[in-house]
């Protein structure tokens, strides 16, 4: 059992560098499959999401090369399984995204329902949808979702999503890409991971007009050809180490991010009392001695501020003078952490998707868990700022999205270790 040990109170210093994003690597990862050719993706960051994928991608047939530690060289050209196994796709959520490459593809797959964080209900009907307006024959038996085109290619469709979703709109893209004529998404989700994903493809020769507005087009090509491409950095990595230096107090240098995607973050911190200055690729974020200001903050899709910084602005939120609402307008169920941060001495109360948190003068660390990736990220920067020691377990959450985050802490000048504990010691304490 590994657990990370944080001991709060060091304000943090220096510089960090964000990596590539998480929800955009595990949609341009599976894209490889469309390409006739070796695409050499680069910025890929080291998490085990990532691996994951690239683990189903090696397990259909895909050659893969790390070339180095953040740039991977795909081969999908001898791929020709269309059947991702359970125990794989169970994992990560992102698996969903094996449905739409493998039916651009081959025009069938047959994918497991996917697993990853427990935010509530996670329906995947609007993916299945889109498929299905593209004659594809969507059948689930047997724990797998089997879908087939009747003529071996999807063709291009009209599809209007009932509710705005970052994956149904890139199954749609990942599907369309080859499909036989024009498929048009409305109401798309327009998250920069969207427009990633459709450069990647555009790079590679697709035809993807649109994507970061509500309507994408999409014109079916007959190839896809191989090429380099760089995946943008991660704009809920980079305001993680907002939240982390607005929490603990100091001044970092947050370099390696596009700031446009961190306006809706920025606003928010801002209104706080937090300096934030942009400085090309950069933020310099200063929080100095004082309590920050309360605010409310309402999750939505993008621009709006992202559902997942919810857990880690709350976290800020627990130490502002005064009274805080949030309210999450993605998920159902997106406040599993409020006990966690309760054992801290947080003052949060919590109904339905609402959330009103009473800003206290100081948190105390505690024993407590990560209860998604998200929430783990949130007690991360609690406990940076608590006083005395914070533990966290099932950290296993946090290392799906965030790359090296203790030797990034550290070398802010947080006092953060891992700690690994041996079977015996926590059996013998009845732990598990
Ligand atoms: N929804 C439906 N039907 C669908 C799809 C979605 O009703 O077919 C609903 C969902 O229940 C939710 C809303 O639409 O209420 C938005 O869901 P969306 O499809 O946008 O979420 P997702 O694609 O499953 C991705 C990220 C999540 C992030 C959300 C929202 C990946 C792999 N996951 O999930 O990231 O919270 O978009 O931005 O890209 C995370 O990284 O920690 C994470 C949970």
């Amino acid at each position: 059992m590994t657990k990370y040990v944080i001991r709060g109170g060091n304000p943090l210093h220096g510089e960090v560098d964000i990596s590539g994003a998480k929800n955009a690597a595990v949609a341009i990862l599976p894209a490889a499959l469309l390409v006739d050719g070796v695409c050499r993706i680069e910025n890929v960051p080291e998490i085990s999401d990532v691996t994951m994928i690239l683990g189903i991608l090696r397990d259909l047939g895909a050659k893969v090369t790390m070339i180095n530690r953040t740039t991977v060289e795909l081969d999908c050209s001898r791929v020709y399984k269309q059947n991702v196994p359970y125990e794989l796709a169970r994992q990560i959520r992102a698996s969903y995204y094996l449905i739409g490459a493998l039916l651009g593809r081959f025009g069938r797959a047959e994918v497991p329902p996917p697993g990853g964080c427990d935010l509530g209900v996670r329906p995947i009907d609007q993916h299945l949808k889109g498929f299905a307006a593209m004659g594809t024959r969507i059948q689930v038996e047997n724990g797998f979702i089997h879908a087939a085109a009747p003529n071996g290619r999807p063709h291009g469709a009209q599809v209007y999503l009932d509710v705005v979703s970052v994956g149904a709109t890139m199954n749609i893209l990942l599907a369309a890409a080859l499909a036989d004529g024009l498929t048009i998404i409305e109401n798309a989700a327009k998250e920069p991971h969207i427009v990633d994903l459709a450069n990647f493809l555009n790079s590679m020769g697709a035809d993807v007009m649109g994507a970061g507005t509500d309507v994408i087009k999409v014109r079916g090509v007959s190839r896809l050809r191989g090429g380099t491409y760089s995946i943008i950095p991660d704009q809920i990595e980079a305001g993680t180490y907002m939240t982390a230096v607005a929490a603990a107090g100091g001044e970092v240098r947050i370099n390696n991010i596009i700031p446009k995607h961190l306006d809706c973050i920025t606003a928010k911190l801002v209104e706080m009392g937090v300096d934030i200055e942009e400085e090309g690729d950069a933020l310099i974020v200063r929080r100095g001695p004082g309590r920050l200001s309360p605010t409310n903050v309402k999750t939505m899709p993008y621009p709006g501020f992202p559902t997942d910084m919810q857990p880690q602005i709350a976290a800020v939120l627990c130490l502002a003078q005064g009274t805080s609402i949030l309210n999450e307008g993605v998920w159902d169920n997106r406040y599993r952490y409020a006990d966690e941060f309760r054992r801290m001495g947080a003052n949060i109360q919590v109904n339905g998707k609402i959330a009103v948190i009473e800003g206290v003068d100081s948190l105390t660390g505690a024993p407590v868990c990560a209860c998604d990736l998200r929430a783990g990220a949130a007690m991360i920067v609690a406990g940076l700022a608590a006083q005395g020691t914070t533990e966290i377990d099932q950290i296993y959450h946090i290392e799906r999205g965030y790359e090296n985050i203790v030797a990034k802490l550290s070398k802010l000048g947080a006092d953060i270790r891992e700690i690994t504990i041996p079977e015996e010691e926590w059996r013998s304490n009845g732990v598990g």
